[in-house]
């Protein structure tokens, strides 16, 4: 799929819930409303144990499929975690790295995630690499610093074209699931940021097509402000992407924005 920033890109990450026959209902019904949402690239980060199923339900549709985290190797003895070749034997196209719930309990770090996009490159997947502050960061006012920091080590040693696959999630770890949105400025503010940090290392025609999706407490009532925002390239939706109305209100919301903006 080739995703452009002139149609929004708005992927859920259903997290640790639902089981195999609730996950398949929720991708049927994204899956049978995908149509009306043609102009925007939708895609559904199940558990593992549900990607069997949502691919099997988004087949014929342009519904994507994506894995929430994957491991560094490609196969060997690590038990209990899942490699980049099976994520794409199992149907997905994209895969998260480095969310912040990764980090802050499971003690990722920069250095694992920048091990985990190269590997999911490898393989052929799209990584969402995540990146974004915590409140006592924003309050010291190191957003900048924290944000340039995981961007940097996240994308280390790749060439262009590997960073030009790539899409970039900005999360601000206070935002996510507590209902507390950034603001469209706040948001826009640093998605800039990033592009400006891409186009320093990778050139103005990069940086100007990469999608910088933005995360945290997105819902049909915020999407349209934050769509409006010329770097907010669409969403990484949590909570509110396991209720398909809640999901295609957002897209809905996107779309409406973009027609006016973008
Ligand atoms: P939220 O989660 O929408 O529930 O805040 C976003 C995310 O963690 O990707």
């Amino acid at each position: 799929m080739a995703l452009s920033r002139r149609r929004p890109v708005v992927a859920g990450n259903w997290k640790m819930n639902l089981l195999r026959a609730e996950a398949r209902s929720l991708a049927a019904a994204v899956a049978a409303r995908a149509a009306e949402m043609a102009g925007a690239d939708l895609i559904l980060i199940p558990p593992f144990t549900a990607l069997g199923e949502v691919v099997a339900a988004v087949a014929g549709t342009p519904v994507k499929v994506g894995g929430q985290d994957l491991h560094w190797e490609d196969a060997g003895a690590y038990t209990g975690e899942i490699s980049a070749p099976m994520l794409r034997d199992a149907g997905c196209e994209f895969v998260l790295v480095g969310h912040s719930e990764r980090r802050t309990l499971f003690h990722e770090t920069d250095e694992s995630a920048a091990r985990k996009v190269r590997a999911a490159l490898r393989a052929g997947l799209r990584p969402i690499l995540c990146v974004g502050e915590t409140l006592e960061e924003r309050e010291a006012g190191r957003t900048m610093e924290r944000v340039g920091a995981q961007l940097e080590a996240g994308l280390s040693g790749l060439a262009r074209g590997d960073v030009e696959r790539l899409l970039l999630a900005y999360e601000p770890v206070w935002a996510i699931g507590t209902g507390r949105t950034a603001s469209p400025a706040q948001a826009e503010e640093v998605h800039a940021a990033i592009r400006e940090a891409l186009k320093g290392w990778y050139g103005n025609e990069t940086a100007s097509c990469a999608i910088i999706l933005y995360g945290g407490s997105v819902k049909p009532a915020n999407s349209y402000a934050l769509s409006k925002e010329s770097d907010i390239d669409g969403f990484l939706v949590g909570g509110a992407s396991l209720a398909a109305d809640d999901f295609l209100g957002i897209v809905r919301e996107a779309l409406r924005a973009f027609e006016e903006v973008k």
